[in-house]
């Protein structure tokens, strides 16, 4: 069976997997052999967020283990997998530059080619590691500490972003938002944690409309609760933190599901796809399925560990570029930015790359 070996190191994640294609099934089936996630996050709640340089060293320590323990997993060596991916953008320099120098590295030892992949595509496979069934064309509501887009799934390879953040993702909202009410870092699961016990109703928040029906933005909503929990402090009154908590994320999440679901059905897709860290949120998850139930929407939410960072995602992507005959060149770089249209710069076919 075909075979990858993934690395992801776009942020605080230092992730390896091995991820092989079902050589037995119909469509696109990858199959994860391994999946090795060691994560930063302790290292980086003492200063309530990501330091790039932190995370860059840590990285370093931390990947041989990382890959030890993912090829140890399968019982299977490098010279044994066809190629080897990796995230090359979007992310943090610094740290996108360990993973890729890393698989470089064992790229010319062992005579492999390498495939560089954008970290939005590898949470768009985050969907084909859950449901093996899923076919394109779907739209990805992709919810993170760094991204909040919707994404056109038009066919493998083929991506349009329809929706994207004007200003903060919503994974940074639910950060600043817990950090305004003293919950720590990250925030997310914190506010999650709180608002199953907070009235949803008891604060009014504004939704940050927009002209157009498939942004969003999310900095007049945290400007809000800002200015709602100064206003209690100044009336010397303790913060009500579990129906601000709710209130807060009964707003953004009305918000994400009404723009999913309305963009599906304005495109005629009948299958919506959630992940990225905030897909982990309770609430979310729930209204989603709800609204799209209603509408006769197909849902598709990948269990937590394949929603947050990891390399298995990054491998199935890899997968179906390598299946398809595509390979970057050795000389390819990182780039802190790229629009899901950059992807297709990334690939060489296999027959160039042979070339002198
Ligand atoms: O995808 P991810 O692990 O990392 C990147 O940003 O790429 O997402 C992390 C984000 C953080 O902002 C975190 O607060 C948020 O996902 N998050 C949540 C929950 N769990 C994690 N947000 C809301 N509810 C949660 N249960
Ligand atoms: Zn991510």
């Amino acid at each position: 069976m075909p075979c990858i070996l993934a690395f992801e190191t776009s942020c605080d994640e230092t992730a390896v997997a091995v991820v092989g294609a079902d050589p037995n099934a119909n469509g696109f089936a990858p199959q994860v052999l391994s999946s090795v996630v060691a994560s930063q996050v302790e290292l980086h709640a003492a200063y309530g967020g990501v330091v790039p340089e932190v995370a860059s060293r840590q990285h370093v320590e931390t990947l041989p283990f990382v890959l030890q323990a993912a090829l140890e997993q399968t019982g299977l060596s490098v010279a044994a997998v066809d190629a080897i991916a990796v995230t090359c953008a979007p992310g943090l320099v610094g740290s996108l530059l360990v993973g890729l120098m890393g698989a470089k590295t064992l790229a010319l030892l062992h005579d492999k080619p390498l495939i560089g992949v954008h970290h939005l595509e590898g949470h768009l496979f985050s969907g084909f590691l859950a449901a093996p069934d899923l076919q394109p064309p779907c739209l990805c509501l992709l919810v993170s500490g760094g991204h909040t887009s919707l994404i056109w799934m038009k066919d493998y390879g083929q991506y349009q972003t329809v929706g994207r953040t004007r200003d903060d993702a919503a994974g940074e909202a639910f950060d600043k938002v817990a950090r305004l009410l003293g919950l720590g870092y990250p925030g997310g699961p914190q506010i999650d944690r709180w608002a199953q016990q907070g009235d949803p109703q008891r604060f009014p928040l504004p939704e940050g409309k927009l002209d157009h029906p498939y942004d969003t933005s999310f900095s007049g909503l945290k400007t809000a609760v800002l200015r709602l929990t100064q206003q209690l402090q100044a009336e010397g009154k303790e913060l009500p933190v579990a129906d601000i908590a709710a209130s807060f994320q009964a707003c953004l999440t009305r918000v994400l599901t009404e723009k999913a679901v309305a963009c599906a059905e304005e495109l005629g897709l009948s299958t919506l796809l959630l992940t990225g860290g905030v897909a982990a949120n309770r609430e979310l998850r729930a209204r989603l399925r709800a609204a799209a139930a209603a509408k006769g929407l197909q849902v598709v939410i990948p269990p937590v560990a394949w929603c947050t960072d990891n390399a298995a995602m990054i491998g199935a992507a890899g997968l179906s570029h390598w299946l398809r005959g595509e390979i970057s060149p050795l000389e390819l770089g990182v780039a802190s930015r790229m629009p899901l249209e950059g992807i297709p710069a990334l690939y060489i076919s296999a027959a160039e790359a042979q070339e002198p």
